[in-house]
């Protein structure tokens, strides 16, 4: 159903129990989180609760730097995970309008398997599904698939496009009329119209049919993330949503037009894709508690986390250096990130090194700046002023919805819906009740008829 007014779409992005790297060590939060089923019941009914577009997932297969001492992951939560596919079919029988968001790879899946286990998924949840599409990144994982060391951006790229190509084929297996199962004549399929993909390409050969019938949605909506050129073009050729990672406005207008700019060479318009950066934020009813919740939990950061991130992200190593003390010039670090050791943009990692310079920020003010958002978007305050720059965000040219970043779980995600939807809705920028029955219809995106169908009305192929 096409909306009165363009409004925001929002997604509930759960990085385990939060992405303050300490969420865990609150009294109030359960510390087990990501294992536990009930965990991610109660985030999927507090999306529901707030008309959310969707509860996104993010993955990888691997554990992340563990090996090295520097970085204190043996001090943060977030490295277990259960499979984000299992979890969203378990949550799938448990709601009704939510949609779901799980990431997977197309380095380390087979497009056969995967097209058929979100095929099901889609099935399982009435055509609520949609997939995180990443190409694996990090090193780490590539250990755990039989590869010595990462596989190069442009082939984990050009194996993405191909998987895309194969699953979307896949899904057009079966026309809607295939299936007469018809009890009189006893013909359960319509042989003529099931159809053998027969793909033989760089990295796959799949001959088909998939043993699923058509999703739901027919596709699903396609999120993708990443600010290399690979990681752009493959957004523009088949992402709905682009998931983006920018600090402040200018750079999010900026990564706007650039990805959105790139979709013309697809023959897609703007309008077919939404983008969708995260946001961070502590909540209160007044500054003073917004800021009081924030301080809370940065009280529990032990200094070797917050150390070790900054060295993640192209900062020297400062272990030992006192927290109340100034932090040295930084200037070598920029030389640092001429090699990126990590998928985050080097120029965000500029930005706060010459605010850490203007600001003669301490250690300890400089984890304040960094834990709070990082590389996202982060904002401590009341419901009003965070509506206020979501606002602004969504007027001038830099975001079309945003990921929610719940810092702690499930307070975060409650207070958001308590205090900043109401705010929004009352401004008419997010909706009040459900549009539609799929994620397709509620996050506005055009049906996706199959490309048989397509060819038999002479209209145009959709990308992918
Ligand atoms: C906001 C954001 C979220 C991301 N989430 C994930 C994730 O959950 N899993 C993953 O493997 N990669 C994730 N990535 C990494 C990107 O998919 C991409 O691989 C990365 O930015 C590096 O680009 P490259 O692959 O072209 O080197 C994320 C990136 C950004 C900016």
């Amino acid at each position: 159903m096409p909306r009165a007014r363009r409004q925001m779409r929002l997604g509930l992005s759960v990085a385990s129990v939060g992405y303050h790297y300490t969420a865990w060590r609150l009294p109030e939060v359960s510390a087990i989180g990501s294992m536990d089923l009930q965990h991610h019941i109660r985030a999927a009914q507090i999306a529901e609760r707030g008309k959310i577009d969707f509860l996104f997932l993010a993955d990888w297969a691997s554990l992340m730097n563990l090996g090295d001492p520097r970085i204190a992951r043996d001090r943060e939560h977030a490295q277990l995970k259960m499979d984000p596919t299992l979890v969203v079919a378990a949550l799938a029988a448990l709601t009704e309008r939510v949609g779901f968001v799980p990431t997977a790879s197309t380095t380390y899946n087979h497009p056969y398997n995967f097209a058929r286990r979100m095929a099901s998924i889609d099935h399982i949840s009435g055509g609520r599904l949609g997939w995180n599409m990443v190409t694996g990144f990090n090193p780490e994982e590539a250990l755990n698939f039989s590869h010595d060391k990462p596989v190069p951006s442009d082939i984990r790229h050009t194996r993405a496009t191909e998987f895309v190509e194969v699953m979307h084929g896949l899904f057009d297996s079966w026309d809607a009329d295939a299936l007469p199962r018809d009890k009189a004549s006893g013909i359960y399929v319509d042989r003529a119209k099931v159809h053998f993909l027969d793909h033989a390409g760089e990295h796959f050969r799949v001959r088909g049919p998939l043993d699923v019938e058509r999703p739901p949605q027919g596709r699903l909506p396609i999120v993708t993330a990443g600010v290399s050129d690979n990681a752009m073009e493959l957004a523009a050729r088949f992402a709905d949503i682009s998931y983006g990672g920018q600090p402040n406005v200018e750079a999010a207008r900026t990564y706007y037009t650039t990805v959105k700019g790139k979709l013309h060479k697809y023959g897609r318009t703007d309008d077919e894709m939404l983008m969708m950066p995260g946001i961070q934020c502590y909540l209160g009813r007044t500054q003073a508690e917004a800021e009081d919740k924030f301080a809370r939990i940065q009280a529990l950061l032990d200094p070797k986390v917050g150390i070790g991130h900054l060295l993640l992200n192209h900062f020297p190593d400062m272990t030992g250096r006192p927290l109340d003390e100034q932090v040295p010039d930084l200037t070598m670090a920029t030389d640092m990130m001429e090699n990126r050791i990590s998928g985050r943009e080097p120029e965000l990692t500029l930005a706060l090194i010459r605010r850490a310079k203007a600001e003669n920020l301490t250690l300890r003010q400089l984890f304040d700046v960094a834990m709070c958002g990082f590389w996202s978007l982060g904002l401590i305050g009341t419901p009003t002023m965070i509506a206020d720059t979501m606002e602004e965000w969504f007027t001038t040219g830099a975001a079309d919805g945003f990921n929610v970043q719940p810092p702690y779980m499930p307070q975060g995600a409650e207070d958001f819906v308590d205090l900043v939807i109401p705010e929004l809705q009352r401004r008419g920028l997010f909706r009040t009740e459900y549009e539609g029955r799929t994620l397709r219809e509620n996050l506005g995106l055009r049906a996706a008829p199959s490309g048989y169908a397509r060819a038999a009305a002479q209209l145009p192929a959709m990308a992918g």
